[in-house]
């Protein structure tokens, strides 16, 4: 029988000069390692050494000189913070101080399987992709510091399954990097598009993906925190409850709720669920933008997702670090707020649409927030289920109806499969 083909055949031949003393030695080397001839050994030695090689660049050591400071440099500079255009990793190694940051509020990169002008990268690939950042993070957070991480979840490419790279990611920090989950948060944007339209709108075999994960880490169990920042107003039925008083009972769950519920303690504690629509077009940074032909940032967070952090997390003084800084909201944010900042940024563009957020000064925070969002019960529409098939292919295929024969009658435009509902 044939012998099968290496992958990588040896087609290179390299003369070796030696000693006679050399090759005898490195003979004997290879036979006290079992290794067959010379030229294993060679090969076991270049392994050890790029193993060696591997190790050293990943330590702090390694980092510092593989990022160093000229990476990075100002680009703005406000009353209270920077915006600094470069590789983050320059910063979080070389410019830093250790220990000296209250929060680190971010959105890196998602490992979106569609690559986007901002460069995701590729879901497998992101977690060695963060390991220099997860390094970094942790050499400039102080004990009591606190690090969020908003982050999208992804769709496996071509069928309707979801990539676990988010949460491969919070595996990592926590059991690698010995960060603390203090508590996951979800940010639901009711404004979201029902995508991907293939298996929502079409196959109608997947629900609107509209929540992205909200990764709150700390070095320590114990970061500062105060959640009377961040009250909620009251619902009516609160209200009613602290004008007319509570009668004490337990509840059908178990708990016992004493007299202490009807204290009226501002407002109420809110749910790791934050209702934030991200439907801001208009604005001075986009005005900006447009006017000066700049492209819009297409991933920004709105700011109420930094500010609700700053408040629970911070005091004003305090020190805020957005490393992916792209359009420098979380930078307007603490400039609002009164807290130190530094937003880093690869992308020269972004930073000059994002410098107008300062220039001449920054916004104060919007006051408003009057918007509530109704939350519908599951299956609250009614319908008859008989009348509504199972896909019982799971949306292997298209439905007949929008296969390429009835497709140029039937099938709606992409526009309208996204909203349609
Ligand atoms: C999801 S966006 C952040 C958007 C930002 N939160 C906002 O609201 O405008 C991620 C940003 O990280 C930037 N980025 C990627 N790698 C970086 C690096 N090594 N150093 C600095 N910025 C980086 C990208 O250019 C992109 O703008």
């Amino acid at each position: 029988m044939a012998r099968p083909r290496a992958e990588h055949p040896r087609t290179k031949v390299t003369n070796l000069r030696l000693t006679e003393q050399e090759r005898d030695e490195f003979e004997a080397k290879a036979a006290e390692l079992g290794l067959k001839n010379v030229s294993e050994y060679i090969r076991f030695l270049h392994d050890v050494f790029a193993e060696k090689e591997q190790a050293e660049a990943t330590t702090l050591a390694g980092y510092r000189k593989a990022y160093p400071a000229s990476q990075i440099r100002n680009f703005h500079s406000t009353k209270h913070g920077e915006i600094l255009w470069g590789d983050a990793r320059s910063f979080l190694f070389n410019k830093a101080k250790p220990e000296s940051v209250d929060l680190i509020m971010t959105s890196p990169p998602f490992g979106l399987v569609r690559k986007k002008s901002y460069g995701n990268e590729d879901a497998d690939q992101y977690c060695d992709w963060f390991r220099p950042f997860a390094e970094g993070f942790k050499r400039v957070l102080k004990d009591s510091g606190s690090l969020v991480i908003d982050i999208g979840g992804a769709w496996v490419p071509g069928q309707p399954t979801r990539s676990l790279y988010h949460f491969k990611l919070l595996i990592m920090l926590v059991e690698e990097y010995g960060f603390h989950l203090c508590q996951e948060h979800y940010w639901w944007n009711p404004s979201k598009l029902p995508t991907p339209a293939e298996w929502v709108n079409v196959r109608r075999v997947r629900v609107k993906d509209a929540v992205n994960c909200v990764w709150w880490l700390s070095k320590t169990p114990y970061p500062k925190a105060n959640n009377k920042r961040i009250l909620q107003p009251y619902s009516k039925s609160m209200k009613h409850l602290l004008k007319n008083g509570y009668v004490a009972k337990l509840r059908p769950s178990g708990h016992d709720i004493s007299e202490k519920f009807s204290k009226d303690n501002g407002g109420s504690v809110p749910p790791n669920l934050l209702a934030i629509a991200n439907t801001e077009s208009n604005g001075r940074y986009q005005d900006h933008c447009r006017n000066e032909n700049i492209a819009i940032h297409p991933a920004r967070f709105p700011s109420a997702l930094p500010e609700y952090f700053m408040r629970f997390l911070t005091d004003p003084g305090d020190y805020v670090v957005d490393p992916f800084g792209g359009s420098c909201v979380t930078g307007a944010v603490a400039e609002a707020l009164e807290r130190k900042w530094t937003c880093c940024e690869l992308s020269e563009e972004y930073l000059l649409g994002g410098k107008a957020r300062f220039v001449p000064e920054v916004q104060p925070l919007e006051k408003k927030r009057d918007v509530a969002y109704d939350i519908a019960p599951p299956c609250a529409q009614p319908l008859n289920e008989a009348d509504i098939p199972l896909f019982e292919d799971g949306g292997a295929k298209r439905p007949a109806s929008l296969t390429k024969k009835s497709k140029a009658s039937s099938e709606p435009k992409a526009q309208d499969r996204l909203s349609a509902s």
